[in-house]
């Protein structure tokens, strides 16, 4: 009998897959924490986790009997993968799954920041009709540089493509010829295309490549009011310096999926509130039915596959 561990809400669809299967015991233990994983850990054949979960090299190393961690989402920034591999326990994850999830939170954040949604909504709700003050922007006409045209990276530029923008992108991994399918601009130097965009979204996974790639140097290049949303990782954007970018107004707006630490510190949050135009969302990408389902499924076969010796596809 395998004995698998879910350690993060993933949907009821991923997790009847798996009650199915004869000789596997499913233990759902959605809100379990760090110190009490450690305790259970070495208990388990395989593990199921989303972004809440760090899987350290201090809880693999406790996991005596782990054969598979199942990431249900794209990014495994949260899993200790050369742990893992050393230890020969097999990590998947599932591409693709939540891709349009994680696109549609990014046109959210665009509009809402570009047409300043957010604080017309709270305006309401605070007793104020105020029109004059929500003078806003069109995406019709202006030029997007996208990090990353990967799954996400390329369904935000059809997307925005469809709204009227011009579309460049900044990716050293895909082929020349990707981009022109999708009609978009792929730039060798980053620098060179953060000097000619109006609206910055980040599409890459967080890695030692892409730890900290905006920092002031890189906001200095940036014409003045450049708006950025990040649905991808933290991290990549430095926060100190997106703070200084937004006072001194190279940003004039910014949507936020995803921070550095999460939940967020509350200096962190407490000095955001100064700007209006800042519109957030917690990590929220991937929460949709129609990802959480496809997310849940795909880990869930992957798992049992990967449990069984049999060829996972997504590793
Ligand atoms: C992802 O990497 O796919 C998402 O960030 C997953 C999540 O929401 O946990």
């Amino acid at each position: 009998m395998f004995r698998l561990l879910i350690t993060d809400p993933i949907s009821e669809k991923g997790i009847e897959l798996l009650s199915r299967e004869p000789d596997i015991q499913v233990d759902n233990q959605p809100d379990i924490s760090y110190d009490e994983l450690l305790q259970v850990v070495e208990h388990y054949d395989a593990i199921i986790t989303r972004s809440r979960t760090p899987v350290t090299a201090e809880l693999i190393d406790r996991a005596k009997n782990l054969k598979v961690i199942g990431r249900a989402g794209v990014g495994v920034d949260n899993v200790d993968i050369e742990r893992a591999s050393l230890r020969g326990i097999l990590v998947v994850n599932t591409p693709g799954a939540n891709t349009i999830g994680a696109t549609e939170l990014t046109i959210n954040h665009m509009l809402s920041v570009m047409r300043n949604a957010h604080m017309a909504h709270q305006s309401i709700i605070d007793g104020r009709w105020d029109r004059k003050k929500f003078m806003g922007r069109e995406l019709y006409g202006k030029t997007l540089g996208i990090i990353g045209l990967g799954n996400i990276g390329s369904q935000v530029a059809i997307r925005a493509k469809a709204f009227g923008m011009k579309v460049m992108a900044y990716d050293p991994y895909i082929p020349k010829e990707k981009a022109d399918r999708l009609g978009v601009k792929l730039m060798d130097n980053l620098h060179e295309m953060l000097k000619q965009i109006d609206v910055l979204t980040i599409h890459a996974p967080l890695t030692h490549e892409t730890r900290n790639m905006i920092t002031k140097k890189e906001f200095e290049l940036m014409k003045d009011g450049v708006v950025l949303i990040n649905c991808a990782r933290g991290g990549i954007v430095n926060e100190e310096d997106l703070l200084w970018a937004l006072e001194v107004g190279k940003l004039s707006g910014v949507g936020l999926d995803v921070f550095s630490k999460e939940p967020p510190p509350i200096e962190f949050v407490e000095k955001l509130k100064k700007f209006p135009n800042v519109s957030l969302s917690p990590h929220i990408g991937a929460n949709t039915y129609e990802s959480q389902e496809n997310v849940a499924v795909i880990v869930a076969q992957q798992v049992i596959k990967a449990l069984r010796g049999m060829t996972v596809e997504y590793v």
